[in-house]
């Protein structure tokens, strides 16, 4: 395959920023299919329009998911993107790689498909960007036989779940969040790779509030990781910030100002106006702490999360199509997240949840919008949940309250003609 003239291309060659454009004529030189990509965009970008046709189906034997089939629509100009099937791996957690298995996926890719690849896809999966379909099940079973790699998932399944950076590299990781999201992903591999929904299913795992890996605003059930004891409080440490020598923010927002103001900084910050000084030392009444982080962000050496960790599970967030666009609400304010017992808590929810959904999910109705037609009360009822202040963030204004028959004295059976004994007509 040729190279093409590519202009418009050409300009993102410039300036600063690492070039796609600049990668892909580099991988161009091994995998000559890569020109005809440069070459398609190019046309996209004269025409405005995509070049891919609507759909495709492909995939593995075996699986319902995992690959993304795409076809060009202008393949006798660009022959070489006339299959463009994109192959979703279900990546380690956290994605930490040795470069020994990334050179066996890269020569396995090279072989098999473009070369082209994007690390990563947002839901985590590591992609691997354009092959033919007579490649499929080659490719998959040097996969899962040389590399031991299996595929993500894709369509109306559980999708490959995806979790921070946790316990490996951060001090404010509640629970063990690579624990549980590769735990997750193991036990619930038929789930992601045979799709049994009414539509997709996505987990993501944050080890505290900060939530690194957005679960709050892109998976259908976040663990986002808490304790529910004290803070702790170095106060050793919090002189050292007051004195200037510990640097706020682990010096990544400087100080506003010459000098650490803590009562500016942290105090007035404090979104419930929890925390004061005596004297220099720092006191905070933990029984009013949201645990937002905003204290342990600023002052990271000076104060930690509580020691009786967990997660707050929440549930339903979903891109706006099509009742509009949702976070998660929090459903399980507290569980404990313990590899010991296999996330028994976490699997208990995800399997009441899994249960009313699969019989009651319209098609194609992700979980928040189940929740938002039956409403919170009944999907807390299915969960066996008691309803607590804490699953609302203000009570209802409009007064359409209903009832359950049997929370009412005599029920809704009535004789109109009881009625009229003392109400004349
Ligand atoms: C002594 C005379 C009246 C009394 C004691 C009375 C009482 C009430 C009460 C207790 C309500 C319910 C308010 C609520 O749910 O918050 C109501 C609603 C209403 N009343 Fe009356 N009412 C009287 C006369 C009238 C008259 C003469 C009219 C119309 C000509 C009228 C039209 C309405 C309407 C349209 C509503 C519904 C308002 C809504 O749903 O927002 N009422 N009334
Ligand atoms: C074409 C004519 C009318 C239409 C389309 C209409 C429509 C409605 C609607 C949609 C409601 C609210 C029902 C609900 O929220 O569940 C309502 C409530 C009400 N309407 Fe009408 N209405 C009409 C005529 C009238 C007339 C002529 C009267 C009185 C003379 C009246 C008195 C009321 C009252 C008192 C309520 C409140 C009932 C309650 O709060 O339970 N309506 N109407
Ligand atoms: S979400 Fe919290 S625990 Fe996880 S990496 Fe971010 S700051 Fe650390
Ligand atoms: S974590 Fe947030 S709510 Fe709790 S004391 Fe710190 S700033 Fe206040």
């Amino acid at each position: 395959m040729p190279k093409h003239d590519t202009p418009l291309m050409d300009e993102l060659e410039k300036g600063p920023w690492p070039s796609f454009v600049s990668d892909l004529k580099r991988q161009a030189e091994k995998s000559p299919q890569c020109w005809d990509i440069v070459g398609q965009m190019e046309l996209s970008y004269k025409d405005r329009m995509t070049h891919w046709k609507h759909g495709g189906i492909v995939g593995v034997f075996g699986y319902g998911g995992g690959i993304v089939g795409r076809y060009s629509d202008v393949p006798d100009k660009f022959p070489g993107v006339a299959h463009f099937h994109t192959v979703r791996l279900n990546q380690p957690s956290s994605k930490f790689y040795r470069t020994d298995l990334l050179r066996k996926l890269c020569d396995l890719w090279e072989k098999r498909g473009s070369g082209m690849t994007n690390l990563h896809g947002s839901t985590g999966d590591l992609i691997l960007l354009g092959t033919k379909t007579e490649e499929l099940e080659p490719l998959f079973y040097e996969l899962t036989h040389d590399l031991e790699w299996d595929l993500g998932g894709s369509g109306s399944n559980l999708r490959t779940p995806a979790c921070c950076i946790g316990k490996a590299r951060c001090e404010w990781a509640c629970y063990d969040t690579q624990a549980a999201c590769y735990a997750m992903t193991m036990k619930y591999q038929d789930e992601i790779h045979r799709p049994a929904f009414p539509y997709k299913f996505k987990f993501k795992f944050s080890g505290c509030a900060n939530d690194c890996v957005a679960a709050l605003a892109r998976s259908d059930l976040s663990a986002i990781g808490t304790w529910r004891d004290n803070i702790r409080i170095d106060q050793a440490e919090v002189k050292n910030y007051l004195s200037g020598a510990n640097k706020a923010n682990g010096g990544g927002t400087p100080a506003k100002g010459d000098k650490f103001d803590i009562q500016k900084e942290v105090i007035d910050l404090c979104p419930t106006g929890c925390m004061w000084m005596e004297g220099d030392t720092l006191k905070i009444d933990d029984a009013e702490c949201t645990r937002c982080m905003h204290c342990l962000n600023v002052m990271p050496k000076a104060l930690r999360p509580g020691l009786d960790q967990g997660a707050s599970l929440l549930m339903g967030a979903k891109a706006p199509i099509l009742d509009g666009a949702q976070l998660g609400t929090l459903i399980v304010p507290f569980i404990k997240m313990d590899p010991e017992n296999e996330f028994e808590e976490l699997v208990d929810v995800i399997e009441k949840c899994w249960d009313y959904w699969m019989e009651n999910g319209k098609n194609r109705e992700r979980l928040g919008e189940t929740i938002q037609r039956v409403g919170l009360p009944t999907f807390l009822r299915v969960m066996e949940i008691e309803p607590i202040p804490q699953h609302v963030r203000e009570p209802r204004s409009n007064p359409y309250v209903f009832w359950r028959e049997e929370e009412v004295e005599g029920g809704w059976q009535r004789d109109i003609k009881e009625f009229r004994k003392k109400h004349a007509q």
